[in-house]
């Protein structure tokens, strides 16, 4: 029973030093120290032992025990460091490697001057509108008192999809939508992208941006309208920024005017900015035609209206003093960056 002993106590050293696992472990204690463990069969058969060797063989069955115990839980330990060692290993990372560097974008100067013009009007309880950009002719022509012989609807100028349909020439046509939908009082601008057949180059792009605005109500006059822009142009530009009224024709309005504002540059004086006039156009603008009015059901008896409508690359480029239309659409980074 002694010799047995020392056996199991050599086998079980053997076999905890190769254990690779907890689980393997666990097999291990099982095997010699549960119920029916090789251990606790000596123990049981202790009744056939003489008194004489009972103790003896008694204390070395318990010390092969604690033996086994004290190993099964060194291993463990062991196993344990191996593995943390391990995936220390695995993830270890490289501190002083160079990071994964991603470029924040910038808002386009496009957006950064429309969200300006947006704060503006609705600043001055405008609301903010959208309409199609693929349109019925009737909207962006037909019903702005622009009739099918009229110079404007030049095929040179209009992208036709077909008879009825363009590519919208202008914001202007969301002015019907809205007066077609809505009763006065009414007060929107509405921003968005235009079409027109031109070929590309520093100051033209077959793709621009218009804002256009509209107010309807009982007893709108021009006084409005200049009172209007004037404070527009001067949150915009500056409070100093001198306006100018321009008798101007448009079809869709009567009176109708264009807005110039004193170069800033120059204070009037004329320079390359403003091609030695003294003053920028900026917008184009009137009081609604009785026409158009009664094209959507509106009383020209009962209200008025001012509108009007600027190009947003203009205004822009004046801002930012840019020379080149393109360089909106080129997406080069480089010049996106400086704004
Ligand atoms: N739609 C005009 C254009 O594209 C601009 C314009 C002028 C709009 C006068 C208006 C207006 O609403 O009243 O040239």
């Amino acid at each position: 029973m002694k010799q047995k002993l020392e056996e199991i106590r050599a086998s079980a050293m053997r076999e905890l030093a190769e254990a690779t696992g907890p689980q393997a472990l666990e097999t291990l204690r099982v095997k010699y120290l549960g119920k029916k463990g090789e251990v606790t069969a000596i123990l049981k058969q202790m009744g056939k032992l003489t008194p004489e060797e009972r103790p003896v063989i008694g204390e070395l069955a318990n010390k092969v025990r604690t033996f086994i115990e004290e190993d099964l839980t060194k291993r463990a330990a062991e196993l344990k460091a191996e593995a943390t060692k391990k995936r220390l290993e695995l993830e270890r990372i490289d501190v002083t490697l160079p990071g994964t560097h991603r470029e924040l974008g910038v808002p386009h100067p496009l957006s950064i001057v429309l969200d300006e013009i947006k704060e503006i009007f609705v600043g001055m309880g405008f609301d903010i509108v959208e309409g199609p950009e693929v349109e019925y002719d009737y909207y962006n022509f037909e019903a702005l008192n622009i009739p099918k012989d009229h110079p404007a609807r030049d095929t040179q100028d209009t992208f036709y999809i077909n008879d009825n349909i363009v590519l919208r020439t202008q914001t202007s046509p969301v002015q019907i939508r809205v007066m077609e939908k809505q009763q006065p009082p009414i007060r929107v601008i509405s921003p968005g992208r235009v079409y027109r057949s031109d070929a590309v180059d520093a100051t033209h792009s077959p793709l621009f941006h218009q804002i256009e605005g509209l107010v309807v109500d009982k007893g709108v006059t021009f006084a409005d309208l200049k009172g209007t822009l004037e404070t527009f142009v001067k949150r915009l530009y500056g409070e100093d920024s001198v306006v100018r009224f321009r008798p101007h024709h448009f079809p869709f309005t009567e009176p109708s005017a264009e807005v110039d504002v004193q170069c800033f540059n120059c204070h009037g004086e004329g320079c390359r900015l403003c091609k030695g006039e003294g003053w920028i156009e900026i917008l184009g603008c009137g009081m609604v035609h009785p026409k158009v009015l009664s094209n959507c059901g509106i009383d020209p008896e009962v209200y008025s209206g001012f509108a009007l409508g600027m190009g947003l690359e203009r205004v822009v480029m004046r801002r930012y003093n840019i020379d080149d239309l393109r360089l909106f659409y080129e997406n080069d980074v480089r010049f996106l960056k400086q704004f």
